[in-house]
């Protein structure tokens, strides 16, 4: 076994296994061995635990307010609970006494285990082995396996079933509980109190190795439980293997008959066939997913875990959105921010080119939610949500903190001022159609997004009639440490991207497909007129540009005047350690101190800074960066590898990567909200961090594939996967070599550059290069 940091070990770097149980981390461990589905995340907690210990099933499609302005999605009961008691005595990880304890994420199977041997109090001992994946198979399907073996002749009781009472953070959902048995299945069926979505979770039971003595069924105003005893042998194994089903009325008409329809079926075909199945299909998506870090075990790991929760936040069942958090907990109530299109997305883009339709499609979906927003604050087109669930209308409260000293809440403009989200999902668009050539995607979704968000930007830009230019005032750039700034660099340069892309594609459509235009442009009200304000905008918007002597961006007008401080400079100036740092008085806000990467994301995703501006300004703005996002590291790690730091580069890489794994460096607590829970954007800034950091992977525009590698030295190798326009291929990396494989069923040739020539490849070519010049 190989140690990683917090008392993690691995073997051989597709697993995540804990020997030791440390109570001070349930929030913390319940995310990160959660197993999940993209449908429903279930935490990776211990079946014994309930609310207190932040047990949790959160299932996508729930969006629900239970408190005003807090809409989120819900967290099932919960049809995996199961207690135990031996000799009267309950097991427990917080009493008695624990030998041999193993809690393990098996990344590649998509499975939790756990074992142990409990010793009660009073000396018995039982050994238990539990083992729970979230199928892949079928999303709705939980399935568990939970075998018990005493020591010694005993009597083994065993409570398990559907525990209604959850880890709520704003507020309860759910009313109207009816606990139901029916053929041997036991459920609930639930309502939320905002949407009155009807949620119903069935389970089913098998019991193996021996008849228990007893059995009832015991029923609460929100639970059903089935209670049983075992008069054990010495050393005589039981297993009960459950297998749970949740539907919602989100999913279709009858979400209780259907649940107990597919546990019934789900008990006529054996546990081992369900997670053969379930297994099948995690094969199948770490085939194109899965990244291989050689000569470093712990970076494999950590690469795969962040791929892992990548995965598993991931709705693939339907067009929804990637939380924040992932399913992991209701944290940033399971919305979408613009972590989806710049973090998300790219890994999707380049391995499953479906998933990232999908997510791009959300965004359609969600355009008439975008027209409201804008609308409703003045503005015409599409203002896409900071914050978006389902339909799109704005999630994000208007008080998100709290002033932790007076408790008064704190108002915030992240939602009206925060106005990159649209031209970030252009950027997307543009991305996707890049990277796919889904020419149809354009036309039929693409092309009526970016129109919509070229129309709110020129309902949002004023023209400065003294200096002849368009700017943008107000706004809050990805550093949210500054509010109400104006010209934000990331902003403006996003913007101008994002008419240039209309102007792109409004060209192309005219060539390609003009009676698809005119219906379009009909149905969006627009006209010539129109088209040439985009392009006025486009030539005439100010764009902050690199000093001519200093190289340096500023980051909003103003910038350089504020207080030049450092971040460890301002944690001595706080009055409370959870104060927020932003808007309207915390800390930063006087100061040149950044919340995250601002001026350096915008290099990250606009490849058109030469390097010495990237150096200078990296060297001027990471020293002022507090990373209070967990964003910043892998924008951080890229820069740093672009400025030449590569060591740098590996430790960004390093801290970003491990965010949630070990817990280092995010804060769980923030101007007075939990955020805890697996933070996607990192996962997929791991991604970033690894194809476009050190294989310096980028796409032209016509397609050609860029390479140009710097690997951390301590590697081996690095080898993955890329999809170009339906073409696969395998880029394999090595200090000295570069292997480049086309798929054997690739239908055109790849066009490589990499260092120092461009090569063709035909499908299923290989070609050895030299990886420097
Ligand atoms: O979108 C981010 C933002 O950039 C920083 N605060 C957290 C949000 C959700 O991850």
């Amino acid at each position: 076994m190989m140690p990683l940091k917090n008392n993690l070990q691995t073997k051989t770097g597709w697993e995540i296994i804990e020997t030791s149980f440390n109570a001070d981390q349930l929030s913390t461990t319940g995310s990160n061995f959660m197993i999940g589905n993209g449908y429903l995340g279930y935490r990776g907690t211990p079946a014994e635990w309930t609310a207190e210990q932040y047990v949790a099933c959160i299932i996508s499609d729930t969006y629900d307010a239970a408190l005003e302005g807090w809409r989120e999605l819900c967290n099932a009961p919960n049809g995996l609970f199961t207690a135990l008691s031996l000799d009267g005595q309950a097991l427990s990880l917080f009493e008695g006494q624990t030998h041999g304890y193993q809690r393990t994420l098996d990344m590649q199977h998509g499975r939790y285990q756990r074992s142990q041997t409990w010793e009660s109090p009073s000396g018995g001992r039982i050994e238990i082995e539990v083992e729970k994946f979230a199928s892949l198979a079928n999303v709705h399907l939980l399935v568990m396996r939970y075998a018990f073996r005493p020591a010694q002749a005993a009597l083994v009781q065993v409570t398990t079933g559907i525990d209604g009472k959850v880890w709520e953070l704003n507020g309860e959902h759910f009313k109207n509980y009816q606990c139901f048995t029916q053929d041997g299945l036991i459920g609930v069926e639930t309502t939320t109190r905002e949407q009155n979505i009807q949620m119903d979770v069935v389970e089913g039971l098998k019991i193996l190795g021996a008849e228990p003595q007893r059995t009832e069924n015991v029923q609460t105003a929100d639970s059903i439980f089935r209670r049983m005893s075992f008069a054990l042998a010495a050393g005589q194994e039981v297993s009960l293997e459950k297998t749970v089903a949740i539907y919602t009325s989100n999913d279709g008409p009858a979400p209780r008959s259907q649940a107990a329809a597919d546990v019934q079926d789900a008990l006529k075909t054996n546990y081992e066939t369900l997670k053969e199945v379930h297994q099948q299909r995690w094969a199948k998506i770490w085939q194109t997913a899965d990244i291989k870090i050689a000569g470093h075990l712990e970076d494999q790991t950590i690469t795969r875990f962040n791929l892992y929760q990548s995965i598993i936040a991931t709705p693939r069942h339907a067009d929804l959105p990637i939380g924040a958090r992932g399913l992991s907990c209701q944290v940033y109530q399971g919305a979408a921010f613009w972590d989806q299109e710049l973090f998300n997305l790219p890994m999707f883009l380049y391995t499953d080119p479906p998933i990232a339709r999908s997510i791009l499609k959300y965004r359609y979906d969600t355009l008439d939610g975008a027209r409201q927003k804008a609308r409703r604050l003045g503005y015409y087109g599409a203002f896409y949500a900071w914050t978006s669930g389902k339909t799109g209308e704005e999630l994000f409260p208007d008080h998100f903190f709290t002033d932790v000293i007076s408790g008064r809440k704190v108002r915030n403009h992240f939602n009206d001022w925060q106005i990159h989200i649209s031209p970030d999902i252009v950027y997307a668009v543009w991305q996707y159609y890049l990277a796919t050539g889904d020419w149809d995607f354009i036309v039929d979704y693409g092309a009526e997004i970016v129109f919509e968000v070229a129309q709110f930007l020129v309902s949002h830009v004023y023209f400065k009639k003294d200096k002849g230019r368009y700017e943008f005032i107000r706004l809050l750039g990805p550093d949210e440490y500054h509010e109400n700034v104006d010209n934000d660099a990331f902003t403006n340069h996003m913007a101008q991207f994002a008419l240039e892309k209309a102007l792109t594609i409004d060209a192309l459509i005219q060539r390609k497909a003009p009676e698809k235009r005119e219906a379009l442009l009909s149905c969006l009200g627009l006209d010539a007129k129109d088209i040439q304000n985009w392009q006025e905008i486009a030539d005439l918007i100010y764009l902050p540009q690199p000093d001519a002597e200093t190289r340096l961006v500023e980051q909003f007008d103003g910038y350089f005047k504020l207080e030049d401080a450092r971040p460890e400079e301002l944690r001595q100036r706080l009055v409370h350690p959870d104060e927020y740092w932003g808007w309207p008085n915390g800390v930063a806000v006087e100061t040149q101190v950044l919340k995250q990467a601002d001026v350096l994301q915008l290099f990250a995703v606009l490849n058109k800074f030469p390097a010495d501006v990237i150096r200078a300004n990296f060297d001027y703005y990471e020293p002022r960066t507090e990373h209070g996002s967990s964003l910043s590291p892998s924008v951080h790690s890229q820069m740093a590898g672009k400025a030449g730091y590569q060591q740098m580069a590996y430790s960004y890489f390093k801290q970003g990567a491990t965010i949630d794994l070990y817990n280092a460096s995010k804060k769980v607590n923030s101007g007075g909200s939990f955020l805890g829970g697996i933070h996607t954007a990192a996962c997929g800034g791991t991604w970033l961090m690894l194809v476009q950091g050190f294989a310096g992977f980028t796409l032209d525009e016509d397609g050609i594939i860029n390479l140009s590698p710097a690997l951390p030295k301590h590697w081996e190798g690095l080898t993955f996967h890329l999809a170009v326009r339906g073409n696969g291929l395998e880029v394999c990396l090595t200090a000295d070599s570069l292997r480049l494989s086309a798929e054997e069923n690739n239908t055109a040739p790849l066009t490589v550059k990499a260092p120092g020539q461009v090569i063709s490849l035909q499908p299923g070519e290989t070609q050895m290069l030299p990886s420097t010049v």
